[in-house]
Parts: structure tokens; sequence; C-alpha cells
């Protein structure tokens, strides 16, 4: 069985990533700031995809009451999401931090857009782990229970 991220967050991560190859291409502090930020979402994007977001999307059936064996292939990626969710939130601190340098140098340079980026991003890593990590995390444990593993 093929996990796939639910459309619309694949979407929203590359919507976010092509304004964030933009924001590294203006000169200046603001894509210095960018390129720094580049660095560190690039390899958390990465696990995101791998591990963290598939597993939602079998969301719809379970919230459905269906179940069927193969969905047990989901254990694989929830089990590697527990194991590195304290360094993905580790990385979304220092991602935060580098956020908020862009949202001085954007200000700084009367760049709204960029602040408005910058904005939307700390919303979608907020939204990460306070939705998206527990409700991936919350499928590996109703998947384990209806499989009898632990
Ligand atoms: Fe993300
Ligand atoms: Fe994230």
């Amino acid at each position: 069985m093929q996990f796939r991220i639910p459309t619309p967050l694949v979407q929203e991560h590359e919507a976010l990533h092509s304004r964030l190859v933009l924001a590294t291409k203006v000169p200046g502090p603001v894509g210095r700031v960018a390129n720094k930020l580049a660095k560190l979402m690039d390899p958390h994007f990465t696990k995101e995809e791998l591990f963290a977001l598939p597993p939602l999307v079998l969301l719809p059936a379970l919230a459905g009451g269906k179940f069927s064996p193969e969905m047990s292939g989901v254990l694989e990626l929830t089990d590697q999401l527990e194991i590195e969710l304290p360094g993905m939130l580790a990385e979304h601190q220092k991602i935060f931090g580098v956020l908020q340098e862009l949202l001085a140098a954007g200000e700084t340079a009367g760049d709204t857009a960029t602040c408005e980026f910058a904005g939307q991003l700390m919303h979608h890593a907020t939204v990460e782990e306070q939705v998206f990590y527990p409700a991936a995390l919350l499928v590996g444990h109703w998947v384990k229970e209806h499989t009898g593993r632990t």
C-alpha cells in the first residue's frame, strides 16, 4: 500500500518552498537570511515528506471506521516519526529563530511580501506541531491497536 501525502499538504509545501527560493534571490540581508533558512528547511521538509505527512492520508478512512490489514505498512513511517519527533521539534525552534531574523530583515527593507511569507511559515510549523504531527502519531497508535501490534 502506498501512502501519499494528502494533496493540499503537498501543495502547501510546494508553495512555501517556491516562496522561499524567491526570497533567497533578494539581494542584501533578506536574501542572506533566506538562504540560512533554506539550509534548515530543505532537510526538514524532506523528513516531513518521507514519514511525517504520508500517514495523514489514512485519516479519512480511519475516521470513517474503515480498516484494512495493508494499513499496517504505515507503522514503518509512524515509528520513524516517533523516534525523530524531538529532533524535528528542535528543528522547528531553529527555524522559528531564523524566521524572526527574516521578519526583522523584511521589516527593515520594507519588504512586506517577505514578512508575510515569514508569518505563513510560522503558522505552517505551528499547525504541524499542534495538529499534523500528533494526528500522524495517532494514525500509528490506532493502526497498532487494530493489528494487535505493540
Ligand atoms: Fe512542513
Ligand atoms: Fe515542519
